[in-house]
């Protein structure tokens, strides 16, 4: 489908389903670094054999034709026809019935720079193929609706050869795998090098024995063994909590250093990045750790949401990633502490998913158009699509909720599946409608709720009246919104901080709604959208004493943590216009992190004030146009404050929160040095760095080395202690990663750009590994002030480095454009240079198409 401008749009409404099934499919490898051969033998049946229809193929520039045959003979070559992303053999030349296509192709991994399709990292040959990489490495029907069994023969002097499914026979030079399981092309993967396994076994609730690798470089294995735990806890959980076993005979996980996303749940061949598998103490922080843990469960948990149950379309992305997104924190939650990780969640979702649906490049969780579908893996469709869950949950119920994934496991298994179907298995497993609940897949944008209560003391013992309104502002291509369907948990406390009505879930459906609780007898305080049990920005009438009361006796965590965000978001919003902030912030979190009887990552998370990022957006969402640097000097500010406010509980928590005995990554411990650390970098702006200092220099970990830079850094310091950790670790690239987003990061806002600038023109600064390139741009897109510095420094170079690389790795360089989805909050000098730096990157000659999606959409 090609639109007046010429630009390529997929479109939901145009699904066709392919007119052939393809039941087997078996490749040849000749590995070679610049000439791999790939022979495949596809064995098609016409779907409708009295309605002749053309075989499309899809296939990538690089992709040569070496022979074609079908059913062992060559056919005339009228009949095939090579475009730029296609070879089509017209339906003249092929029988009306079942058919054994044969095709020779050569492609050359060692110039394939994109990290998609087969290429090399390190020596090691390696493959993307999500979302449409496969069609680098041959000809065929790259779409997730055509699954197949694979059978996979690879050549080559390297060790260690894997492909998906089970081994079926290894020999000098050569390996056989073989996927019993039919899967899409996108799951497909292929390894090739020198590696060293972490092996174990596991053993599933029905008796079999599953061989489990982590691979990784020989010298790494001493790194790999939390990610082997983390696999093991992941497939016991799934078996216990949703009743999946696993399905093969062995499971793999490699580790490669080039990568563009995370990871990869190919069947049986999990690749990662291996910044999300390599972890020691003295290399990978508690954030790390937790990070592993959770990827690590997710990919695993892709092999029934994803794997055995696939996508029929991309635009259906979210059917497969928000399910197992919303699977990996109900995992976390159980591994960890629920309440942090609930936290920890919607601080997430709102500082990338309501930015994303506030800007120009929002979309539904399910899209219905794209240009190019790898610019929609997205925190949309990805952390709003698990909320989206998280609602149906809230709204059936546990037992109803698991009756629905009983059925959809039942139902799906094996089907190439739509949102549609996920919602019908709700309908029918629990009687409910869910028409207008679909309205939160398909539309865009964050409801604004607002709430107004009404009390009545002498009407029915006390009669109190909710009054809840909706509104959806404008997203692009969605001018009007419909109410949707919101479950709100309230609580009520009464005067004295007691509980008088436990949590319960209002259903709004409406515009505007009420909801009445009566014989109340005193006016209780609300505890309204308990656990974020919906993703909208909720707007109520509170002052900042009221604020202060639920901080202290909410008896839901995350309210809890909530009222604090708004005392101190009140007070920096108010600050960042240069009004007088009311209430006080610094007071009600003294009174709160001197609670010993509290859990120290909890009092973490309510001790570190909102980041100016998030500030900028409360104050957008309010209609006001941020300054960062007005942001930056009130957040700075109520540090201070409340660094010498407390200085002496500070101290005390410093001296008191300090871990003993060997590092140990679980949630205990690392509560304990979250909260120290924490305390740290309110302490470094008073005592002129000395406890930074010191704890650099005797930490035994990464998590308190990194803690004590960053508190260093941010106050114009640590430069011996940037010295040091270079010095240390001038051979590891996953810490000289964080060497390199530090920097910019953590520097002064005017120091920022220059200082990316300076290391981008280090020798080791290897931009062409998305790590590296990542950490230095988005260390620096993660300092508000310094990103966005007035004099558009912070632009231009971002602008530069997405120049640059967009002809090597179009994925990531557009993805990293995303940096300036924000562009129009901002005052007219700054939208100027914005504007200016996005033209030139939409100018330049041979754009991707992925970029120029993305600053197309940007600038529209
Ligand atoms: N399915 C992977 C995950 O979330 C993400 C792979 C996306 N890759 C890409 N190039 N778009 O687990
Ligand atoms: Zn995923």
């Amino acid at each position: 489908m090609t639109e007046p401008n010429g630009q390529n749009v997929q479109k939901l409404a145009d699904y066709r389903p392919y007119p052939f099934v393809l039941t087997a499919t078996r490749l040849h490898f000749a590995l070679n670094p610049a000439a791999t051969e790939v022979r495949a033998a596809l064995s098609f049946s016409p779907r409708d054999a009295d309605m002749p229809q053309d075989l499309v193929l899809d296939g990538g520039r690089g992709v040569e034709l070496l022979s074609l045959t079908l059913d062992g003979e060559v056919p005339d070559p009228a009949h095939v026809i090579r475009r730029n992303e296609t070879l089509t053999l017209s339906a003249a030349a092929l029988p009306p019935h079942p058919f054994l296509l044969e095709t020779t192709v050569r492609i050359d991994p060692s110039a394939n720079t994109a990290c998609e399709g087969l290429y090399i990292s390190n020596g090691m040959f390696c493959t993307q193929c999500e979302a449409e990489g496969f069609r680098h490495i041959t000809f065929y029907p790259d779409r997730p609706d055509v699954m197949a069994t694979f059978h996979v023969t690879i050549d080559s002097d390297l060790p260690v050869l894997l492909s998906n499914g089970n081994p079926v026979g290894q020999s000098q030079g050569r390996a056989e795998w073989h996927d019993p399981w039919p899967k899409p092309s996108y799951l497909f993967a292929l390894v090739a090098g020198e590696l060293a396994a972490v092996s174990d076994s596991f053993t599933t609730r029905s008796g079999r024995r599953v061989a489990l690798n982590v691979w990784v470089r020989p010298r790494d294995q001493d790194r790999a063994g939390f990610a082997m735990e983390s696999l093991i806890k992941s497939m016991k959980w799934d078996e216990d909590v949703y009743g999946r076993e696993y399905d093969l005979d062995v499971f793999n996980i490699v580790a490669v250093d080039d990568f563009n996303m995370g990871a990869m749940e190919n069947k049986g061949l999990n690749i990662f990045n291996s910044k999300l598998v390599l972890a020691s103490p003295d290399t990978a922080t508690d954030g790390d750790y937790e990070r592993i843990e959770a990827v690590i469960a997710h990919e695993y948990f892709h092999n029934w949401t994803g794997n055995r149950i696939t996508c029929r379309d991309w635009f259906q992305l979210c059917l497969k990633e928000g399910l197992t997104v919303f699977r990996d924190q109900q995992f976390t939650s159980d591994m960890r502490s629920a309440a942090v990780k609930r936290i920890e969640d919607v601080q997430a979702l709102r500082s990338r998913q309501f930015r994303e649906d506030q800007g120009p490049l929002a979309h539904p969780p399910r899209p219905d158009r794209y240009e190019e579908i790898n610019n929609f893996y997205t925190a949309t469709v990805y952390e709003k699509g698990a909320e989206v869950i998280g609602m149906l949950k809230r709204l059936v119920g546990d037992d109803g909720y698991r009756r629905a994934l009983d059925l959809y496991f039942d139902r799906h298994d094996g089907d190439a599946a739509t949102i549609e179907d996920w919602l019908k298995v709700f309908e029918d497993a629990t009687g409910r409608d869910l028409t207008q609940f679909k309205r939160w897949y398909t539309d865009a944008g964050t409801p604004r709720l607002t709430m107004a209560e009404d009390w009545q003391p002498g009407v029915a013992g006390g009669r109190l009246s909710l009054t809840f309104k909706q509104e959806t502002p404008p997203t692009p291509g969605q001018p009007e919104k419909l109410p949707r369907v919101i479950p709100i948990a309230v609580g009520l406390i009464g005067p004295n901080g007691d509980e008088v009505a436990p949590t319960q879930v209002l259903e709004m459906t409406e515009a505007s709604q009420s909801f009445i609780v009566e014989g109340l007898g005193a006016r209780p305080v609300v505890s309204a959208l308990r656990g974020f049990s919906a993703p909208v920005v909720l707007t109520r009438p509170m002052d900042d004493q009221t604020r202060a009361f639920l901080l202290a006796h909410d008896t839901d965590p995350f309210s809890r943590w909530e009222a604090g965000r708004d005392l101190a978001l009140s007070a920096l919003t108010a600050a960042a216009q240069g009004l007088a902030p009311g209430g006080d912030h610094v007071a009600a979190i003294g009174r709160l992190i001197a609670d010993d009887a509290a859990d120290p990552a909890f009092r973490a998370l309510c001790l570190t004030l909102p980041g100016e990022e998030e500030i900028a957006t409360r104050l957008f969402s309010e209609g006001k146009v941020p300054d960062p640097e007005a942001i930056h000097a009130a957040r700075e500010a109520m540090a201070l404050r409340m660094a010498e406010t407390h200085q002496d509980l500070l101290s005390r928590l410093y001296d008191g929160m300090a871990v003993s005995g060997p590092y140990r990554p679980d949630a205990a411990d690392a509560a304990r040095r979250s909260l120290r650390n924490a305390v740290l970098a309110l302490l470094t702006r008073i005592d002129g760095g000395e406890r930074a200092e010191i704890l650099f220099g005797i930490a035994g970990n990464m998590t308190e080395r990194m803690a004590a830079l960053i508190a260093l850094l941010r106050r114009g310091r640590g430069q011996a202690e940037l010295a040091a950790l270079h010095d240390l670790f001038d051979g590891n690239r996953l810490v000289m990663d964080k060497w390199f987003a530090v920097q910019p990061m953590a520097a002064l806002p005017a120091q920022a750009a220059p200082i990316a600038r300076t290391l981008s023109q280090r020798a080791d600064f290897d931009w062409k590994n998305p790590n590296r390139f990542r950490a230095l741009l988005g260390g620096l897109a993660a300092n508000h002030a310094g990103f966005h510095a007035a004099d558009g420094s912070g632009y231009d170079f971002t602008a530069e480095w997405l120049l640059r690389m967009d002809p090597f790795n179009p994925q990531i360089a557009a993805r990293m454009s995303a940096v300036f989805e924000t562009w129009t909050r901002y005052d007219a000098g700054r939208r100027a240079k914005a504007l200016a730096a996005l033209e030139r990157i939409a100018a330049a000659d041979g754009l991707s198409r992925n970029t120029r999606e993305m600053v197309s959409r940007m600038i529209a």
